[in-house]
C-alpha cells in the first residue's frame, strides 16, 4: 500500500462512487506536476476543504516540497499537531475544551477519543504511525505570527530592500511591486489611495523607484526621511513643492513615524526575516512548511502582510531557474477579499502575476475559498485543478459552472454543463470532485483521513507553546554566513600579528626598480591613532580553475601580503600571507601625508628579493589554493564553485524530482498503453464468456480485481480506462469461473479471461519492480555526497606583480595597532 510513496504522486483519497454514493477502491492519486498550473478547492463550510488541503501538503512535504502557507484562519497550524504514537496524552493537550465539556467528560477522557477516533481513521485510509513519523522527518513544521510574538515573529524589514536585479530589469513587475508595496503600506496608515490620482501614492512610488532603481534598500526610517527630503525635484512636469508641499509632507511623514512609534509595532521589526528562501528551506537545506498565521492581524495589516509576502515570493521565484516539476507550494486557506473579481486591492496584482507565471518555475498556487462568487475567476480560468465540494447556493453553483467552462474552452476541451449540475449536486462532506485539466474527465473522490490532528483554530496560548521549543534553540545561522565569518578571521590574525614600536617619519628610500604600492585607507583614526605605513610583500595575481569533466570554469582574483619583520635578513613565508579585499587596481602610488613608517628590512629593498619571493608566491599558490566541490555519485552532479552545501542539496533534490518525473511519466506512458490494450482484450473476452453463458444474475460482472486498486491502475488506470471505453473496468474472471457453465465454449473463453488476467498481473509487477528502481535512484534522502578537489594548474596562475605593498596601520602610542585598509 506503500507503494506510492515517494513516486510524485499526492495520496488525496480514494474514488467515490457517486452514483451509488460508495467510497471505492482506486487511490486517488493526484500527479504533483500537475500542481504547477495551480489549484483551487472550493465548497461550503463543513466540506472539507481545509482537510483536504492539509492531506495536500502533508503528501508535499513527505515528497521533500516546501510550502508557503497564509492562514487567515487559524487552522492551519494543526499540521504540527502530528504524533507518531498516536497515545491519548498527546491529544489530550490540544482538544478543544468546549467540545468536551457538551461531551460532559473531562480533558483526558476526550483526548482518548480522539486518539482513538484518529487512530482508526487512519487505518481505514491504510495510514499508521509510521507514516506520521515519516512526515514529520519529512519538513520543518513553523508558525510564523507576523507583529506579534506567540509563534515565531517575522521581521518586514527586508521587505523594503530593493528586489533582486532579475525583478528590477523587468520594468512591469518592478512598477507592479512598487505599487503594491505602496498601497499596502498606506493601507496600513488607513489611507485608500488610488495609484493614479493620489498624491501620497505617486510620492511614494516614486521614492521607491529612485532607490530601487539604483538597487538601494529602503526602510521606514529612509522612507520617513525621504518623504521631508525627495529625492526628486519635479513629478510629472510639476515640481515638488507646488505638487506636494512641504509641511504637508510632514503630515505624511508625521503618520509613518506615529505607525513606527506604536506601542507593538516593533514586533514587526524582529524576528525571521521575510526572506523566502530561508522560509522554503532551513540551514541545512530541509524543506520548510512555513505557515504564517495572520488571525490576530487588522484587516489593514493583513493585506499589508500578505500583499508584502507574496511580492517576496514573487522575487524569490523570478530568480529561480526553469523546471517542469513541482517546487514549492503557496496555500492560502481563506482567499476571500485577497482576490476579487472587482476591486483591486495590493494582494491581486502578485497573485495574478504569480498564477500567470508560476508554472515556468514550478511554484503552485493553491488557494481555498468558500465563496466561488468572491474569486476572480477570469484570474483563474488558466488554474489546471479544480476541486469542488459541497456548495451552498445555486449562486455558487452557477459561478463554479462558469469557471468551469471556462477552463474547458481554454483547454479546447468539451463540457457538459448539465451532467455537471447533476454531479456537483451530489457532492457531501469530504467528497470533492477533482477536474484536471491533464486528466481526460473530472473524477469523484472522498478525501484520505489526514495525519494531523484537526482541532481546529489553536489559541495564542496554544501557538506559544507549539513554537517554545523552537524559540529556545538557536537562531537559523546558514552553512554560508558561517563560511563568511570564518573568512574574516585572517584579518583579526593581522591585527593581532603587529610589532609595536611606532615607527619614523621618514620613506625608506628605492631603488626605482622595485615597484611600491600603498593600500588605500577606509575609515578614520580612533582618538590618539597615528597613521603607520609597515613593509610587505604585496602579490597579486589571478588563479584560473579549470576541469571540464567536473563543470568547473572559473577565475578567483588574489591579493595577498606577508608582513616584512625585523631589520636582519627576511625569509618571507606566505602561510602567514594575509588575503586583503582590494583590487589590484585600486591600490595607490603615493602615500598618505603625515604618516609614519615601519621598520625596514634592507633585503626588501633590493630586486632580486622579489624575483625569489615572486617564485615561492606562485609555488604556494600552487600547492594551496583550490577549489572544493561536492558531488553527488548518484546524480553524477557537481555542485558550483560558489555553491554552499545547503543550496547544492536544494538543487539536487529538484533535480532528482525531475528526474524521477521524467522517467515516471515514460514508465506511465509505457504501462498504459499494454494496460490500455490488455484491458481492451479482456473487454472482448468477457463479452465472449457472457455470450456463452446465461444471463444469470450471479454472473453480472463482478469485480474480482479492480484495476484501481493496483498501484498500476491507479497510476495509469484512469486515462487509459476511460480511454477503451470500459469504464471502471473490472476483472469478472473469478465470478464468472463460479457462475459459468461446464460447457466447452465457456470454458475456452474462461481461460482466455484468465490468461489475460495474469497477464495483467504479471504487467503489474513488473511495473512495481520498475518503480521501485526510479524510487530508489532519485530519493534525495539517500544521497551521499562526495568532496572533490579542483586544483589550478601551474599555467593557469598568472601572477601580475610582485612589489613592496605598505600596509597602512592606526597606532596607539601604547602600541596598540589596526589595520586600516579593512
Ligand atoms: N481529511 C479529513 N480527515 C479527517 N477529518 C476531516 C477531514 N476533512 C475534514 N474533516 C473534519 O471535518 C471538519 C470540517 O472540515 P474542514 O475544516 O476541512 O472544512 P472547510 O471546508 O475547510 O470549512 P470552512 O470553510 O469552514 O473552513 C474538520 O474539522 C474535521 O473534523
Ligand atoms: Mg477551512
Amino acid at each position: 500500500m506503500e507503494n506510492y510513496e515517494r513516486l510524485g504522486v499526492f495520496y488525496l483519497g480514494r474514488t467515490y462512487d457517486l452514483k451509488n454514493k460508495q467510497v471505492q477502491e482506486e487511490l486517488l492519486l493526484y500527479d504533483s506536476k500537475d500542481l504547477v498550473t495551480h489549484a483551487v478547492c472550493v465548497g461550503m463550510t463543513g466540506s472539507g476543504k481545509t482537510g483536504l488541503c492539509i492531506g495536500l501538503l502533508e503528501e508535499a512535504a513527505i515528497d521533500g516540497i516546501p510550502a508557503i502557507v497564509i492562514d487567515p484562519k487559524g487552522d492551519l497550524p494543526n499540521l504540527l499537531l502530528t504524533f507518531p504514537e498516536l497515545r491519548a496524552e498527546d491529544f489530550a493537550p490540544w482538544v478543544n475544551e468546549g467540545d468536551a465539556r457538551k461531551k460532559g467528560i473531562e480533558r483526558e477522557e476526550y483526548g482518548r477519543e480522539q486518539a482513538e477516533l484518529w487512530k482508526r481513521g487512519l487505518a481505514s485510509w491504510e495510514q499508521d504511525g509510521s507514516r506520521i513519523k515519516r512526515l514529520r522527518e519529512s519538513a520543518d513544521f513553523t508558525v510564523f505570527t507576523p507583529g506579534s510574538t506567540a509563534g515565531i515573529p517575522v521581521s518586514i524589514l527586508s521587505s523594503f530592500a530593493a528586489p533582486p536585479q532579475s525583478l528590477i530589469d523587468d520594468a512591469e513587475l518592478l512598477g507592479d511591486r512598487i505599487s503594491t508595496t505602496v498601497t499596502s503600506l498606506l493601507g496600513l496608515l488607513d489611507i485608500e489611495a488610488d495609484p493614479i490620482k493620489s498624491r501620497e501614492h505617486i510620492l511614494l512610488s516614486t521614492i521607491f523607484g529612485a532607490a530601487w532603481a539604483e538597487g538601494r534598500d529602503l526602510d521606514l526610517a529612509a522612507l520617513i526621511q525621504a518623504i521631508q527630503t525627495p529625492p526628486v525635484f519635479k513629478v510629472g512636469v510639476l515640481d515638488i513643492e507646488s505638487f506636494y508641499p512641504a509641511d504637508e509632507r510632514f503630515e505624511l511623514a508625521m503618520a509613518l513615524n506615529n505607525l513606527l512609534a506604536a506601542p507593538g509595532f516593533s514586533t514587526w521589526m524582529e524576528g525571521e526575516p521575510l526572506e523566502v528562501d530561508r522560509l522554503l528551506y532551513n540551514a541545512e537545506g530541509r524543506p520548510r512548511v512555513s505557515i504564517f498565521s495572520i488571525a490576530h492581524l487588522s484587516e489593514s495589516e493583513r493585506m499589508f502582510f500578505v500583499s508584502l509576502l507574496l511580492n517576496q515570493v514573487l522575487g524569490w521565484m523570478r530568480g529561480q531557474s526553469g523546471t517542469s516539476s513541482l517546487r514549492a507550494i503557496l496555500y492560502m486557506d481563506e482567499i476571500y477579499g485577497y482576490f476579487p473579481p472587482v476591486a483591486n486591492p495590493p494582494s491581486k496584482v502578485p497573485l495574478l502575476t504569480l498564477l500567470k507565471q508560476g508554472r515556468a518555475y514550478g511554484v503552485g498556487v493553491v488557494l481555498a475559498t468558500q465563496n466561488p462568487v468572491d474569486l476572480d475567476y477570469k484570474g483563474l480560468s488558466n488554474t489546471g485543478t479544480w476541486f469542488i465540494g459541497r456548495l451552498q447556493t445555486e449562486r455558487d453553483k452557477a459561478r463554479v459552472l462558469e469557471g468551469l467552462e471556462g477552463v474547458a474552452a481554454g483547454a479546447g476541451s468539451r463540457f457538459d454543463r448539465r451532467a455537471m449540475e447533476e454531479t456537483l449536486a451530489g457532492l457531501g462532506k469530504r467528497i470533492f470532485l477533482l477536474n484536471n485539466v491533464h486528466e481526460d474527465e473530472p473524477v469523484a473522490f472522498e478525501t484520505r483521513w489526514v495525519m494531523s490532528y484537526l482541532r481546529g483554530p489553536l489559541t495564542r496560548e496554544q501557538i506559544k507553546a507549539l513554537m517554545a521549543p523552537r524559540k529556545a534553540g538557536s537562531r537559523d545561522v546558514s552553512p554560508a554566513e558561517r563560511t563568511s565569518v570564518g573568512a574574516r578571521a585572517p584579518a583579526a590574525e593581522a591585527r593581532r600579528g603587529v610589532a609595536r614600536a611606532v615607527g619614523t617619519p621618514e620613506r625608506p628610500v628605492l631603488p626605482p626598480n622595485v615597484p611600491q604600492h600603498f593600500i588605500p585607507l577606509r575609515g578614520n583614526p580612533g582618538p590618539g591613532e597615528q597613521l603607520v605605513y609597515r613593509p610587505t610583500v604585496l602579490a597579486a595575481g589571478t588563479v584560473h580553475y579549470f576541469d571540464r569533466k567536473r563543470n568547473v570554469d572559473c577565475s578567483e582574483e588574489l591579493v595577498s601580503i606577508v608582513p616584512l619583520l625585523g631589520s636582519g635578513p627576511v625569509a618571507v613565508d606566505w602561510a602567514d600571507a594575509t588575503e586583503i579585499e582590494i583590487e589590484a587596481a585600486d591600490l595607490e602610488s603615493m602615500p598618505m601625508e603625515t604618516a609614519r613608517y615601519g621598520e625596514f628590512p634592507p633585503a626588501a629593498a633590493k630586486k632580486t628579493s622579489y624575483t625569489v619571493w615572486k617564485k615561492e608566491f606562485t609555488d604556494w599558490v600552487y600547492r594551496n589554493r583550490k577549489v572544493e566541490l561536492l558531488k553527488s555519485p548518484t546524480l553524477k552532479v557537481f555542485s558550483r564553485a560558489d555553491e554552499s552545501e545547503r543550496d547544492f542539496r536544494i538543487r539536487l533534490s529538484q533535480s532528482a524530482r525531475e528526474g524521477r518525473d521524467e522517467v515516471l511519466g515514460k514508465l506511465k506512458k509505457k504501462y498504459g498503453a499494454k494496460m490500455a490494450s490488455l484491458q481492451e482484450r479482456i473487454r472482448r473476452a468477457e463479452q465472449a464468456v457472457a455470450r456463452e453463458v446465461e444471463q444469470s444474475k450471479q454472473q453480472k460482472l463482478q469485480t474480482a480485481i479492480s484495476f484501481g486498486a493496483t498501484l498500476l491502475g491507479a497510476m495509469v488506470g484512469r486515462k487509459a480506462a476511460s480511454r477503451s471505453s470500459v469504464g471502471r473496468a473490472t476483472i469478472a474472471a473469478r465470478g464468472v469461473s463460479r457462475s459459468m457453465k461446464e460447457s466447452q465454449d465457456v470454458d475456452r473463453a474462461r481461460e482466455t479471461v484468465e490468461s489475460h488476467r495474469q497477464k495483467l498481473e504479471a504487467l503489474e509487477a513488473e511495473f512495481l519492480a520498475e518503480t521501485e528502481k526510479v524510487k530508489e535512484r532519485f530519493d534525495p534522502q539517500s544521497t551521499e555526497l562526495e568532496s572533490v578537489v579542483v586544483r589550478p594548474k601551474k599555467k593557469d596562475i598568472a601572477v601580475r606583480m610582485v612589489g613592496l605593498g605598505w600596509a597602512p596601520y592606526w597606532e596607539t602610542a601604547e602600541g596598540v595597532s589596526t589595520p586600516a585598509w579593512v
